[in-house]
């Protein structure tokens, strides 16, 4: 029988812009800033640029390697591979990651597509006129709005599914067609629009304060939990340990360089993520308001407040939420494909079928979780609601578990020629140096690295 064709990237450009779509996203305009807001700045930073060098390249480069040289989803390469079953379990919770992700992201995108939509319309317009207090007062109801904490818990659900119907028609459109073309035209409109917020940021008063606050490590700050953080962002912000990198890879040209694509794509994501940083900051300090206690609103209150008090702030908004929407239905698009490969590839469910599956499985576990007021809205597991709850069990756990268990998988298990032969494009780089720092980070860097911090937030060992 004839093999059914399997569909591939056309070009590197194509690889490196859809890899970066994935990466980029709501981690970078609406995690980064929070989580370098509440953890103190340069240090929180420092941190995790170590994570993203010794834990995310070499993860994303061992992800690489089992997706393009298996060409399968993330669960049939390690079949592929001849993997002892146990290794599936990689493929199984990265499927669960994924859905968990969607389930609270969906709804953090559809916040971001609903403020474009209010920006155009003009509803922030009324900020520039009130006094400090009201203007807060005014985003802090219209933020309540969005998210259905105050008085419509429809309309989160409502662009919920708006969002969830965009990313379903791009991945049904396909690799080609549907990811390719997005993200490569996407892209380059989102790296304009961030310069041109960085630039109006940096022209302002007292933007230097903001900036200090960014790069000046005070590392007195720092604590085992802060770590753990600091980890988890670089596993979501790169999407790794849960087989979104395998997917994507095994869509992958056979000339790609697997060993520098990782660092191309987390450099620009590390810059994206301090021009957001930039476009933020200094605003939110040239009007005196403390970031530590801005929290996750920080994007979707404080940005509003401060853009329009500024000179033309309505298309700088705009221009702000439009960005982060390009890059959270990019980022969302590499996360539905997970499940979507799996289901069409696996169990043999034609693709648009298996898009329907998967999106209607979020949207009604998000409709009955996520929403504050909605059936389970308000149930709490710990300390704990269930959007926090998805959010601390993918970043915090499973992906850096994931993470962990391809490192040893790729550094002990798979064979070492056969990991050469690939990375080297069979033998055509020359990539003998590289391939032994390589070997060396994956390991006994990573994996380790991976259990410290582990074992020191179950306050097993405390550094
Ligand atoms: N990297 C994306 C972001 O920063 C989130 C993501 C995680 C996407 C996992 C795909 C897989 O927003």
């Amino acid at each position: 029988m004839e093999k059914p064709k399997r569909e591939n990237f056309s070009s590197g450009i194509a690889v490196f812009f859809a890899t970066l779509g994935s990466a980029l996203g709501l981690g970078n305009m609406w995690k980064f800033p929070y989580l370098v807001g509440n953890n103190g700045g340069g240090a929180f930073l420092f941190v995790y640029l170590i994570c993203v060098f010794l834990l995310g390249i070499p993860v994303m480069i061992s992800e690489f390697f089992i997706g393009r040289h298996t060409r399968k989803n993330a669960i049939g390469a390690f079949t592929e591979l001849k993997a002892n079953p146990f290794w599936k379990c990689i493929g199984y919770m990265g499927i669960l990651s994924s859905l968990f992700i969607m389930f609270f992201y969906t709804d953090v995108a559809g916040w971001v597509y609903s403020y474009v939509f209010r920006g155009i319309k003009g509803d922030f317009n009324i900020l520039s006129s009130l006094e400090s207090t009201k203007a807060a007062n005014t985003t802090q109801s219209i933020f309540l709005n969005t998210t259905g904490a105050g008085n419509s818990a429809i309309n989160p659900m409502i662009w919920q599914l708006i969002v969830l119907v965009v990313v379903s028609l791009i991945i049904i459109a396909g690799v080609k067609k549907g990811i390719e073309k997005v993200t490569k035209t996407l892209l380059p409109i989102l790296f304009i629009l961030v310069i041109i917020c960085d630039i109006r940021a940096l022209t302002l008063q007292g933007s230097k304060e903001g900036l200090n606050f960014l790069f000046n490590p005070d590392f007195s700050k720092l604590n085992g939990s802060s770590i753990m953080t600091a980890m988890g962002l670089a596993f979501f912000k790169l999407s790794l340990g849960m087989g979104t990198m395998i997917t994507y890879a095994s869509y992958f040209t056979n000339d790609n360089n697997l060993m520098r694509t990782p660092i191309k794509v987390a450099l620009s994501d590390i810059m994206v993520s301090l021009l957001a940083g930039i476009a933020i900051f200094p605003v939110v300090f040239s009007f005196g308001i403390k970031p530590e206690g801005s929290g996750m609103g920080l994007l979707f209150t404080t940005v509003p407040l401060i853009f329009m008090k500024l000179p033309f702030g309505n298309l700088l908004l705009i221009a702000f939420f439009f960005l982060t929407a390009i890059a959270a239905t990019t980022a969302l698009i590499s996360l539905l494909e997970v499940p979507v490969a799996f289901l069409s590839e696996e169990l043999k469910i034609n693709r648009t079928k298996s898009v329907i599956i998967i999106s209607s499985i979020v949207l009604i576990v998000g409709i009955l979780t996520v929403h504050p007021g909605s059936l389970f809205g308000n149930a709490m597991i710990g300390s704990r609601n269930l959007f926090d709850f998805y959010d601390f069990l993918t970043s915090n756990i499973l992906m850096p578990l994931g993470g962990f268990l391809i490192a040893l998988f790729v550094g002990y298990v798979v064979n070492k020629n056969t990991l050469y032969q690939t990375l080297s494009n069979n033998g055509t780089l020359n990539i003998a140096v590289s391939f032994k720092l390589y070997q060396f980070v994956i390991r006994y860097i990573t994996p380790i690295l991976v259990l410290l911090v582990f074992l020191n937030s179950l306050q097993i060992i405390t550094f």
